[in-house]
């Protein structure tokens, strides 16, 4: 499918004004395509299509995950919210025609996953220093990036965590296995 009948679609869905984080998450997954040299096609569909199950109420969220076996863990059941990033990637794989590949970094977009792919980790970043989002510390977030990608998610997941502990809320695990997998292999892959 192309770039714009994906745009026309996930507008329909959103409210403007995720519809316009969506835009701008595109736009960041096209420069950091171009930097570390991905396909920069794949990178915007991606980004435009990651929030598509946002605004999904929560018991629609907990309704399709049942309807289409996707299983989810306890942290998800309690925070339905997280089951944007699970429903997102089943709605573009199967409506968008989006490949594994795509879909699985829709589904990794909240929490990370261990061995991310480079296409997984444009969107973790993309996500979370789109520049509508006014991402605080961002030029030493570019300086990161210079050196290597796997620096620049490890430091966004620090944040998360330690905004986490500030609001005295529930961690995601994938989100430390994530972690702890880049801490392990920064550089290698
Ligand atoms: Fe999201
Ligand atoms: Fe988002």
């Amino acid at each position: 499918m192309e770039l714009n009948e994906i745009k026309a679609i996930v507008k329909e869905k959103l409210s403007e004004k995720r519809f316009y984080h969506c835009e701008c998450v595109m736009n960041r997954c096209i420069e950091l395509a171009k930097k570390f040299g991905y396909n920069t096609d794949i990178a915007a569909k991606v980004g435009i299509a990651h929030d598509i199950a946002k605004e999904m109420p929560s018991d629609s969220k907990l309704k399709y995950v049942e309807e289409n076996n996707i299983l989810i863990d306890e942290i998800e059941r309690e925070n339905p919210t997280l089951l944007h990033a699970k429903i997102g990637a089943d709605i573009a794989i199967k409506k968008l025609e989006f490949s594994e590949e795509m879909g699985q970094a829709i589904r990794a977009h909240t929490t990370g996953i261990p061995n991310m792919s480079l296409l997984d980790k444009i969107l973790f970043i993309a996500d979370r220093t789109s520049i509508e989002r006014g991402f605080q510390d961002i030029e030493y977030l570019n300086s990161l990036l210079d050196k290597s990608i796997d620096e620049a998610v490890i430091y966004i997941i620090d944040k998360k965590i330690m905004l986490q502990i500030e609001k005295r809320a529930a961690m995601h695990t994938d989100s430390i296995i994530a972690r702890n997998y880049l801490l392990k292999n920064r550089g290698k892959i």
